[in-house]
């Protein structure tokens, strides 16, 4: 069965509220310690913008994958022309090219909607996700030290962003 890539809908909480309890259960990827409910997360894509997307991987009716675009501010007419994605893939579906196929969709969707930059924070540790997004043309720009603590366990935050 193919994995296709759309743009979530509400009907999609809950499947996004999972991969995120799929993330936050790993505790190394993310910043994010407490997974997203179903209801918060409809939350979340009701109010997004129309300049903000949140695309998913979806393999037979399961989301198995997202990545979203969120304004920099919601209110700073200066920094109108940056976005900060996010994007995330259940681990047994890593390394099959999702994440670059979410990115090639949201990066259409951001230049079609007057981006000029992505930004994106990273964990230090995770390399992983450096090289994924590097991979993309993102580059480090900076560093917050010991911006995360989970766990008693203290790690950098990476900011890197692309010129699209
Ligand atoms: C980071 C993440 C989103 C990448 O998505 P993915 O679907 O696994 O990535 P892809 O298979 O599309 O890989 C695209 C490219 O990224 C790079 N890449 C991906 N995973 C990598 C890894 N583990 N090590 C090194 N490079 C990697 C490669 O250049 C790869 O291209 P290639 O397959 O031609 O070598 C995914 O691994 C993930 O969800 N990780 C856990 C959550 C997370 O860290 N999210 C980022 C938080 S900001």
């Amino acid at each position: 069965m193919a994995i296709s890539i759309r743009r979530a809908t509400l009907e999609d909480a809950a499947g996004i509220s999972a991969v995120w309890e799929a993330i936050v259960a790993e505790k190394v990827y993310s910043a994010v310690d407490r997974a997203f409910t179903p209801d918060e997360e409809r939350a979340y894509l009701s109010g997004l913008s129309p300049r903000e997307s949140c695309y998913v991987a979806d393999h037979a009716g399961r989301i198995v994958g997202f990545q979203s675009l969120d304004r920099w501010s919601s209110f700073m007419t200066s920094s109108l022309h940056v976005g900060q994605l996010g994007t995330f893939v259940l681990k047994e579906y890593r390394g099959t090219g999702i994440g670059a196929r979410l990115a090639a969709t949201t990066f259409d969707f951001a230049r079609a909607h007057a981006y000029e930059k992505l930004v994106v924070f990273v964990r230090g540790s995770n390399s992983a996700a450096q090289a994924f997004y590097k991979s993309l043309g993102f580059f480090e720009c900076g560093r917050l030290a010991r911006q995360v603590e989970i766990d008693g366990v203290y790690d950098d935050e990476v900011l890197m962003e692309l010129v699209l």
